[in-house]
């Protein structure tokens, strides 16, 4: 369920996604999100100034925006280590216990996937938040004991692509929630041309654009694309890349000028072409697709939906006259009066 689903793009993503000289490793060189970096430059600033640790943070939004960058990014401008786990590998009390104790000041642990902790670990979690303790039982019946163990100043910071599934007694102990949104073509491009300075590859200004608007508005996916232009510029033997080359090389890919591809065109058609532009229920889609409703609706839909291409009804997904006109269909013809109407509506 997570992005490198898309395999079909970039069987080696997961590998090269952690290469870790692309992050950016400041406030600073970190693009976009202006408004909440300039809010967590100055809580960090003002931690630093007391000599505590930063609130416990959480960050949600989409995959690929940058969470985990700005936790490492708060570990190096707080003086601590970046530990890192995910919700689904804190599987006992015990896992958690361990991390806790093995904490030092200023260390900041970052929960991916928070939503997905256990909640028996996530009890273990409220007093670490709250009053910096940990409270374990050792033993078992009648010669149990309930240890406390007090724990250094740490940063706990969370990130989930669904804040909805967060409990709320975990939600409300964060002092920083913040969403990622998509970023603007200008902000990917000069994250596609910083990635190149780093990777030591000469992209012309006009194909970081052409990259990044075919990034779906995700830092991720503009770095990714970039190793793949990267690659048949040196399969071409072309020291530098210039628009053209960046333009045939996604194309080939199969991607569209939006930054469409195979499987967001897939799930267009089967609503369209399967069940007449819908509405259909998720679980059905993915069934038809053969994917994960789960997985339709955390990584392909967010995009589809925020470029107008399907719309979420209460009787499931329907598709839109865009995503009829984009796949060249001739909508049946009570949808086109109903969106006449509509359209005279807004008039
Ligand atoms: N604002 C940004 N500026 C520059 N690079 C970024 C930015 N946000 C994300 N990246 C890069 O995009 C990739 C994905 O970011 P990441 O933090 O792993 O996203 P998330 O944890 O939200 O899925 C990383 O290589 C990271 O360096
Ligand atoms: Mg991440």
């Amino acid at each position: 369920m997570t992005e490198d689903k898309r395999r079909f793009l970039d069987p080696a993503d997961g590998r090269e996604e952690d290469e870790p000289s692309l992050r950016p490793l400041s406030l600073q060189e970190f693009v976009g999100q202006e408004k909440l970096k300039e809010k967590l430059s100055i809580f960090i600033r003002a931690a630093r100034r007391r000599n505590e640790a930063l609130d416990h943070c959480l960050f949600y939004g989409p995959p690929g925006l940058g969470k985990t960058t700005l936790a490492s990014i708060i570990a190096k401008e707080m003086g601590g280590q970046l530990r890192v786990t995910t919700g689904p590998a804190l599987e006992k009390t015990g896992d958690l216990a361990a991390i806790l104790s093995n904490l030092e000041p200023y260390d900041v642990l970052f929960i991916d996937e928070i939503h997905r902790l256990p909640t028996t670990v996530e009890e273990i979690l409220y007093p670490g938040m709250e009053d910096f303790s940990l409270h374990i039982i050792v033993g078992k019946g009648p010669l149990a004991n309930n240890i406390c163990l007090s724990l250094p100043r740490f940063t706990l910071v969370g990130a989930t692509t669904r804040l909805g599934l967060l409990s709320s007694p975990l939600r409300t102990r964060f002092g920083i929630v913040e969403q990622l949104s998509p970023y603007s073509e200008e902000e990917l491009g000069s994250i596609v041309a910083r990635g190149a300075r780093v990777l030591g590859i000469s992209v012309g200004e006009d194909a970081a654009l052409e990259i990044a608007a075919r990034s779906r508005g995700t830092p991720r996916i503009a770095l990714r694309l970039l190793r793949r232009v990267r690659d048949v510029a040196e399969v071409r033997a072309l020291a530098s890349i210039n628009r053209a080359l960046a333009s045939a090389a996604l194309d080939m890919l199969g991607l569209d000028p939006g930054g469409l591809d195979e499987w967001d065109r897939r799930i267009l058609k089967v609503i369209v072409e399967l069940f007449d532009g819908g509405p259909v229920g998720l679980s059905t889609l993915g069934a038809a697709l053969n994917e994960e409703a789960q997985t339709i609706e955390d990584i392909y839909e967010p995009y589809l939906i925020q470029q107008g291409f399907i719309e979420r009804t209460p009787r499931g997904r329907k598709a839109t006259r865009r995503a009829w006109e984009y796949l060249g269909k001739t909508p049946p013809e009570e949808m086109q009066i109903q969106w006449q109407l509509q359209f005279s509506e807004e008039e």
